[in-house]
């Protein structure tokens, strides 16, 4: 196998986006920062123009099918009509005010009627925001310090939980513990004699951790977790932000029947406007009632009504269902074009957030290498993080996916021709 990269392999005109990087350059540190940092993926575009549906264009007017839905956000599709009418209507209202807009009371009440686990909600900006408030809750209902999470599991960025070690302190991430997923032994052994002080064990829905093939809850772990949590009185933390509202409509562990005490929740509730959400039981209603949590633009109340209209148009159009069906198609020709160029993938997940890497890949050449050949033929995947299906997608978009998809395996088969 070559180890000679042509992480160029996009031939298309590029120019307009390195001109954008060269200026970013000079005025934002690296150019750009956090999980849209293109810069170690070269082949991917940087800076986009515009998008609708399930197409995205760049800066230089490439055309892609979109599978990564801004990380997760877009679920209906990007500028969803009905959304940005109900966004639109609350903006002639007033958005920025002295206190929630009405909105508000009408979004958690949705929440509290779609979600199973949900007595009451409380809103915010970003994940990370939920996260952290969620561990705020538990440690305000327990009086206890201790937080398990999972190993390699991703929370947000604040300093408690970003993967990455600069800047963070020791006393930052002093009260957690690590578990492995899908396995409870791991916890008891984790805990060992400091059960009274744990408030809280998080748990992902599935193992979506990037560069890594996912792996589904064991559902016997699940109930296991959530009777350690009530023997030891701590709380069991889901963190649905990446995955809540794309596998079922509500909870993502309530096809299991495994009730959950708190979840963080944004990405995809309002299908791209910026909200997030915190839902718990009465159990945790006067601890979530009694911290301090605020944030000067948490109140926007487009925001708020974008996410209503979301919730309800995901409901109306039984969007779970088309996102699975999708997804199972993208599965079946993706594996069978993978099969047709003679390559082992380990195409993981659920459909609709599916995870595509290679076997004997372990520095990723081959996934970095598909991906760039990918976006060289119009469809915007990623070489090491899931991908996310849209309920826009239409037959057009799906067979325009595959078909770039199965060329850049044909182009990958070219480059390291079989042995
Ligand atoms: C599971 C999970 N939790 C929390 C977060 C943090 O969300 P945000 O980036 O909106 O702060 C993310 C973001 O990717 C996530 O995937």
């Amino acid at each position: 196998m070559t180890t000679d990269i042509d992480v160029t392999a996009d031939r298309r005109q590029r120019s307009a986006d390195t001109e954008l990087r060269r200026r970013a350059k000079a005025v934002v540190p690296n150019g750009m920062y956090g999980h849209e940092n293109m810069n170690a993926f070269p082949a991917i575009p940087q800076f986009i123009a515009r998008s609708r549906g399930a197409r995205l264009w760049d800066v230089d007017g490439n055309e892609y099918v979109d599978l990564m839905c801004s990380w997760g956000p877009v679920i209906l599709g990007h500028g969803d009509p009905v959304v940005d009418a109900a966004a639109e209507e609350q903006r002639r209202q007033g958005d920025c005010l002295n206190g929630p807009a009405p909105v508000m009371v009408e979004l958690a009440e949705t929440f509290v009627e779609t979600v199973a686990d949900a007595d009451w909600a409380m809103f915010a900006k970003n994940g990370t925001d939920a996260t952290t408030m969620c561990c705020t809750i538990a440690r305000a209902q327990t009086g206890r310090t201790m937080i398990l999470v999972a190993e390699g599991a991703y929370h947000g960025a604040a300093p408690w939980c970003t993967p990455f070690p600069a800047g963070v302190t020791a006393a930052d991430r002093a009260n957690l513990l690590q578990y492995q997923f899908n396995d409870v032994a791991s916890i008891r052994a984790a805990v060992g004699d400091r059960a009274g002080d744990v408030a809280a064990i998080i748990v992902s829905p599935f193992r979506h951790d990037a560069g890594y093939d996912q792996e589904f809850v064991d559902p016997t772990f699940a109930r296991d977790v959530r009777a350690y949590c009530d023997e030891i009185g701590a709380a069991l933390i889901l963190d649905d932000v990446r995955a809540g509202f794309r596998l079922h409509h509500g909870g993502s562990w309530e096809p299991l029947g495994v009730p959950v005490d708190l979840t963080p929740w944004s990405k995809a509730i309002a299908n791209g406007y910026p909200l997030a959400a915190v839902t718990g039981t009465d159990r945790y209603r006067d601890a979530a009632g009694g911290i301090f949590v605020t944030g000067s633009f948490w109140m926007g109340a487009v925001d708020m009504a974008a996410g209503l209209a979301t919730l309800t148009e995901l409901a109306r159009r039984d969007s779970v269902s088309r996102m699975r069906d999708l997804g199972q198609h993208l599965r079946t020709g993706i594996v069978a074009s993978a099969e047709r160029w003679g390559f082992d993938v380990h195409y993981t997940g659920p459909a609709q957030m599916p995870n595509l890497l290679f076997g004997n890949d372990s520095d990723y050449e081959l996934s970095i290498a598909f991906s760039a050949e990918a976006q060289a033929r119009g469809v915007y995947v990623h070489p090491k993080h899931n991908w996310f299906v849209s309920a826009a997608m239409t037959d057009g978009d799906l067979d325009m996916a595959l078909t770039g998809l199965d060329g850049a395996f044909a182009a990958l088969r070219a480059r390291y021709p079989r042995s």
